[in-house]
């Protein structure tokens, strides 16, 4: 099964980044291929809904890292979204590339699995349930099938989610991927 991680952290030695290392860890060891995208490090503008895409077979007039991702977006048999939580959602990183997703609405409503890998620095869980409603309503809408969730609450730095169970709960839910 071909893998799509998509990261929504500037912080490469971040508390996400380890969900999004050990998963993909997982994932390899169970025999997947795993892609990585991180969007805090590439170059992803905001959609301007200009709709050239919808005139254009679905191409975007912005050329930047949409242009690497596309393919590997469309060809994924699981999309993994990793991402701190920024104000009860997912970071405007991540954001900006979902909001990508509109000009291959009709081609990315095939069946895919999705996954939800969050972190978190509050110790109660409902501050991560608008995170949780927007993952839900993106798996409805593109037809998707969610195949796991780790939201890691009291997670605020490093050496919190390193020192939880987190780590080895993203790294078995990549191994669970059948
Ligand atoms: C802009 C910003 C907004 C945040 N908002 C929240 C929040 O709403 N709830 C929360 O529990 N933690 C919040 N945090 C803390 C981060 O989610 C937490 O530190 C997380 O571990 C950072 O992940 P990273 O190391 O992968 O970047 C926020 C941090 C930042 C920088």
């Amino acid at each position: 099964m071909k893998i799509l991680v998509i990261t929504g952290s500037p912080h490469r030695r971040g508390t996400s980044m380890l969900l999004a290392d050990e998963f993909s860890a997982g994932a390899e060891a169970a025999g997947h291929k795993v892609i990585r995208f991180d969007a805090a490090s590439s170059r992803i503008e905001p959609c301007r809904a200009c709709d050239y895409c919808r005139s254009h077979d679905t191409e975007c007039i912005q050329k930047d890292d949409m242009v690497y991702l596309r393919d590997d977006l469309l060809e994924a048999d699981a999309i993994a979204f990793v991402t701190p939580l920024y104000y009860f959602g997912m970071s405007a990183q991540l954001k900006r590339v979902i909001d990508r997703f509109y000009a291959l609405n009709d081609a990315l409503r095939t069946p895919k699995r999705a996954l939800l890998l969050a972190t978190c620095g509050d110790t109660e869980t409902w501050v991560a349930d608008a995170l949780q409603a927007h993952y839900e309503a993106l798996c409805r809408y593109l037809r998707w099938q969610d195949c796991g969730r780790i939201i890691a609450i009291g997670a605020y730095t490093r050496s919190d989610i390193e020192t939880s169970d987190y780590p080895v709960r993203a790294r078995r839910l990549g191994e669970s991927l059948a």
